[in-house]
Order: C-alpha cells, then sequence, then structure tokens
C-alpha cells in the first residue's frame, strides 16, 4: 500500500479547543507577544515543542503501574538500566528528571572559565549550562548546515577541519568534551553521518579528548541514517543507533524525546571517576541514583520508550507524517527549510517575511500570526532565543538563522490536524506583507525567550515585502 497510516489506534482522547480570533487577540495581548507565556487550554493545535508531549502507550502506561517506588535498589531502575545499558553501551548510566539536569551535572564537573566546548550546535539549555560554568560553548556546524535551501542529506555533521583547529588551538586542558547533538535541533533537526561521528571521534581521540553525544533524538538520527548514509539501507535501526552510541564515550539523554516519556533522562557514561563524582552531585540536586529526580514508573515508562521508539514502523510513519506537512508548504510557495528534519518543519522567517529586519525578530512575528490565524504555536528559533547584544558596542548580533519551528509530538496528531496547520500556514504566508516586528520590552539575563515581553512595532505599515526568495540564506 502507498498510504502510510498511523501505526496505533487511538484508545484515549484529550479534547482540543477550538477558539476564535478576537480571543487569541485578548490571550496573546496579555502573554506580551510569547507564546511560552500563553496557557494550553488556548492552544488548539500545540507544536511547541515534540519534548515530553508525546502520547505512551498501553504498554508504557501498564509498565507504569509495575513501577517500584523503593527509594534505593527499586526493580524499575534495574530493568531501566538494562535496556539504556544494552541500548548504549555505557558503563554508568545516571537518572536524571529531564535532559539539562544531565547538562547541568556533566558541566558542573568538565566547564568552569577558561574552557571550551566544541559541538555541532548546542542547544539552548546545554549552552546556557555550558556557560553558566564561565565557560565558552562554540557551535562548528558544517556551510551547508547553516544555509536553510541546502539539500545536503547530514546537515548536522560538525565541520572536522574547524574541530580539528580548536582542539590544536585550546587542547585537552581546555577542550573537556566534543559534544554533538543528534539530531541537530538548533539547525533544523538535520541529522549527523555515522561517518562524521566516527571522523569527530577520531579526531577529538587523537587530542586525548572524549566525544558525548547529546542523544536526545537518536532513534531519529539512526533513521535517517540508514535512509540517508550508503551501506546503511539494509541494517536494523536498533544496530545503527547502537553504532552510534559505540562511537561516543557518554550522552546526555532527554528521553521526554526519543525515549517517548512526558519526563525523564539520564546520563551515560564510561568513565569511571566521572561517573562517581556525578552521582555524587546527583544526589545533592536530583536525587539517589537509583532514581534520579524520578519517580519508578517513570523509569518503567522510559524503559518501554526506548525499544518502542526503534520500531522502523513508528519511525517510517512517523518522517512519513512529518514530510507531508514538509511537502504540502513547499508546494505552496511557502520558505521553509530543507531537507525536511525528523522531528520537525522549520519556516525560514528571513524569507517568508524578508521586510522585517532581524532585530525585530522575524520569526517570532510569524509564531504570533500562526496563533492568531489558528491558534497554533510554534517556537521561535531566531534572534529572540539566540540573538546576543555585543558587550563592546551594545550592538544586535542576529542569530545564524530566523526559523518558526513546528514540532510535531510523537503519536498524538493525526492527518486531518496536520492538513489544518497546513491551511493556516498558506493563508499566513499569503498576506504576510501585513505582518508587522515587534520589540523586546523585558529580558532576563538567561534564555531569555522563555520569558521575554514584546510588543508589536508601532508606525507605518512596512514598505513593501518582496516575494520570498529575495534571501537565500
Ligand atoms: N538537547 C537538545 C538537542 C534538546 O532538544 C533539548 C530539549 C535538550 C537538550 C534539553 O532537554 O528539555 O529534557 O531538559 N529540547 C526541547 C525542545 C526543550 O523543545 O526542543 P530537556
Amino acid at each position: 500500500m502507498k498510504t502510510i497510516i498511523e501505526p496505533f489506534r487511538i484508545k484515549v482522547v484529550e479534547p482540543i479547543r477550538i477558539t476564535d480570533r478576537a480571543s487569541r487577540e485578548r490571550v496573546l495581548r496579555a502573554a506580551h507577544y510569547n507564546l511560552f507565556q500563553v496557557k494550553a487550554e488556548e492552544v488548539t493545535i500545540d507544536l511547541l515543542t515534540d519534548s515530553g508531549t508525546a502520547a505512551m502507550s498501553s504498554q508504557q502506561w501498564s509498565a507504569i503501574m509495575a513501577g517500584d517506588e523503593s527509594y534505593a535498589g527499586s526493580r524499575s531502575f534495574y530493568r531501566f538500566e538494562e535496556v539504556a545499558r544494552a541500548l548504549t553501551g555505557f558503563r554508568h548510566i545516571i537518572p536524571v528528571h529531564q535532559g539539562r539536569a544531565a547538562e547541568k551535572i556533566l558541566f558542573g564537573l568538565v566547564g568552569g572559565p577558561g574552557k571550551v566546548v566544541p559541538s555541532n550546535s548546542h542547544f539552548d539549555t546545554t549552552r546556557a549550562n555550558v556557560e553558566y560554568t564561565g565557560a565558552t560553548a562554540l557551535d562548528l556546524l558544517v556551510a551547508e548546515g547553516k544555509d536553510p535551501a541546502s539539500e545536503h542529506p547530514f546537515k548536522g555533521n560538525i565541520d572536522l577541519r574547524a574541530l580539528q583547529a580548536c582542539l590544536e588551538e585550546h587542547g585537552p586542558e581546555r577542550v573537556p568534551l566534543v559534544m554533538l547533538t543528534v539530531t541537530n535541533n538548533s539547525g533544523g533537526g538535520q541529522p549527523v553521518s555515522l561517518e562524521n561521528i566516527r571522523a569527530a571521534r577520531e579526531t577529538a581521540h587523537r587530542h586525548g579528548v572524549p566525544l558525548f553525544l547529546d542523544a536526545c533524538r537518536f532513534a531519529e538520527n539512526a533513521y535517517f541514517i540508514k535512509l540517508r548514509e550508503p551501506g546503511q539501507r539494509d541494517r536494523p535501526v536498533r544496530d545503527i543507533a547502537r553504532e552510534m552510541f559505540s562511537l561516543a564515550d557518554g550522552c546526555t539523554m532527554s528521553a521526554k524525546k526519543d525515549g517517548l516519556v512526558n519526563i525523564g533522562g539520564f546520563l551515560g557514561l564510561n568513565d569511571d571517576s566521572l561517573a562517581s563524582r556525578a552521582r555524587n552531585l546527583l544526589i545533592l540536586i536530583e536525587g539517589f541514583p537509583t532514581y534520579g529526580g524520578l519517580a519508578g514508573r517513570d523509569l518503567e515508562a522510559m524503559a518501554q520508550g526506548l525499544a518502542e521508539v526503534l520500531d522502523e514502523d513508528y519511525l517510517n510513519y512517523r518522517f512519513v507524517s512529518t514530510a507531508y506537512l514538509g511537502d504540502h508548504l513547499k508546494a505552496a510557495g511557502v520558505p521553509i527549510l530543507l531537507p525536511v528534519g525528523g522531528h520537525a518543519v522549520y519556516l525560514d522567517a528571513r524569507r517568508f517575511v524578508a521586510h522585517i529586519p532581524p532585530e525585530a525578530f522575524p520569526a517570532q512575528a510569524v509564531a504570533c500570526e500562526l496563533y492568531l490565524e489558528a491558534g497554533i504555536r510554534s517556537v521561535e528559533i531566531g534572534s529572540l532565543m539566540f540573538g546576543k547584544k555585543d558587550q563592546a558596542t551594545g550592538a544586535f548580533r542576529p542569530a545564524a538563522m530566523e526559523l518558526v519551528r513546528l514540532a510535531i509530538p510523537r503519536r498524538v496528531y493525526t492527518q486531518s490536524h496536520i492538513d489544518y496547520v497546513i491551511e493556516a500556514i498558506i493563508e499566513v504566508h499569503g498576506a504576510r506583507r501585513r505582518i508587522r516586528g515587534y520589540d523586546l520590552t523585558w529580558e532576563a539575563p538567561y534564555l531569555r525567550h522563555f520569558t521575554a515581553r514584546l510588543q508589536p512595532r508601532q508606525g507605518p505599515d512596512r514598505p513593501e515585502c518582496p516575494d520570498s526568495g529575495r534571501h537565500s540564506g
């Protein structure tokens, strides 16, 4: 059959609200034009994130009833540890409540002033956790990864020459580890090839530096490798995932993505001394090493989710349904990041609203418009999230790209929901010349996008915008 169906049927339903434009205008104003500040019940289709938003399976729910809630030595921990160890091969599996807790512990131990942490692209919480220790977070993505129109199959790859130069310049004294984010969320959910992981490992090891994976979306990365990397098509995706982990010396993992759970994560390590120090810190901030900030039932759900996510019917459906959204937008002339990533479709706001300059947050403007049009919540990944003020001159430094991420929660929405999203985006794109930029009225010192307050730019309408395509990258 040509039609790829959702490989599940629905046993429990959760109503969503259909709202009207006038109420959405009130809601957005009260939220200071920040979609993180909008109550979920005011959202019709929530594509803010694919993190912690998955629908769990009947087997995960039944595993939850089997959770052992003992403080120490819980049976659920040992089940989880066995599954995570069989998948990753890491000697030490340290449970945490979510990915950033693993980052906080890891960089609390290996970071610090003067340290440099290179990556293909750090996700925002990773960067913040590195920088919080006084270390520098470096993004060394290949050039293709920064070009929204490039159809390179592995746009998440790290630039190996830049990595080599970084390691030569700083050495193992200053570079505690090299990180690869698979898939590369900040760069559009693009995969890293096995070849690139292998070469990054060799480069890092040559300088005596370990390689870590930010493994949140390891299954999607492994499936991309299966589909796109020469010689990988006939391998079970589980084998590819295991090989990815086998090339690394450790990982941080937010199981809220490819763990198919609503909460959970872990830190995987091979270094015994680092693991021992990590467990000490874990006890301080998360909990005892056999639960680490989670309930026994959460560990059960995570163990089950880590197995389910490697089901190839599931992964095929996941990729086909995400591509369905991307293909329809592309066909309608809406500028999107290509090729479509695993967990999300990204609108390229620099071309979508070419008349809005980066300092007026074009991607935020499009995100607000999608909410006003149809109650769709997306997230800005552009200059609101990553833009900076130059310390010396105070000048605005824009992000490399201005993207609106439409993240697809796992196993949650059906094709008709996605058809609704497509229709709304095409409408908004048709009326894009009317969209205005925004000004910041308040910002926090770290991760400002979560709490920033904005207001629509005042003054006369923007000059006529040329057709999309003027800015190509
Ligand atoms: N690394 C990557 C690549 C991520 O995408 C995230 C979270 C984290 C680390 C942190 O994990 O949320 O469990 O603490 N990304 C979410 C998102 C928030 O919406 O993409 P966490």
